[in-house]
């Protein structure tokens, strides 16, 4: 949680990223949790393969890449497509607060490949793309209390 602490800081200052405490992702996980678990866990992931990676753009496009900005369980009409167009709107809306490299851009737009077409360019964005994935099921299974580690640093 350290390693991302800093990063995470640095995003919350002068930025929108606190509203995405408000919005649930899955079962009781808050799309700002969720965020930090797949930064969290995409760094661990790496290290424990011993994949090179940019910790900095991995971090930041983890962080930033469900940065949609409303509750996608909210009933209306335009949800029905949420999977396959949040990328691009947390795209825009992080492009409106962040100065964003082409890593950190590629990780949030391809991260729910292949749902969307494009794959994964780089090797942090194909380590997102998995991550999420596994980290969207498990909240989904455990429903209540998921991550109860990262909570813990996150909320004390
Ligand atoms: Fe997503
Ligand atoms: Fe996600």
């Amino acid at each position: 949680m350290l390693f991302i602490r800093r990063y995470l800081n640095d995003i919350r200052r002068n930025s929108r990223f606190d509203e995405t405490d408000n919005y649930i992702q899955h079962g009781d996980t808050t799309c700002l949790l969720h965020t930090v678990a797949v930064a969290y866990y995409s760094i661990r992931f790496s290290r424990l393969l011993g994949i090179k990676v940019n910790r900095k753009e991995l971090i930041r496009g983890a962080l930033l890449h469900d940065y949609f900005l409303y509750d996608w369980h909210d009933g209306k009409r335009e949800r029905r497509v949420h999977g396959f167009t949040h990328p691009k709107t947390a795209l825009k809306n992080a492009m409106e607060d962040f100065e964003l490299t082409e890593r950190e851009q590629d990780i949030i737009k391809k991260h729910m490949f292949p749902l969307t077409p494009l794959p994964p360019k780089f090797r942090e964005s194909i380590i997102v793309c998995v991550i999420d994935k596994y980290c969207s099921l498990y909240e989904t299974i455990k429903r209540r209390n998921a991550y109860e580690r990262l909570r813990r640093s996150l909320y004390m």
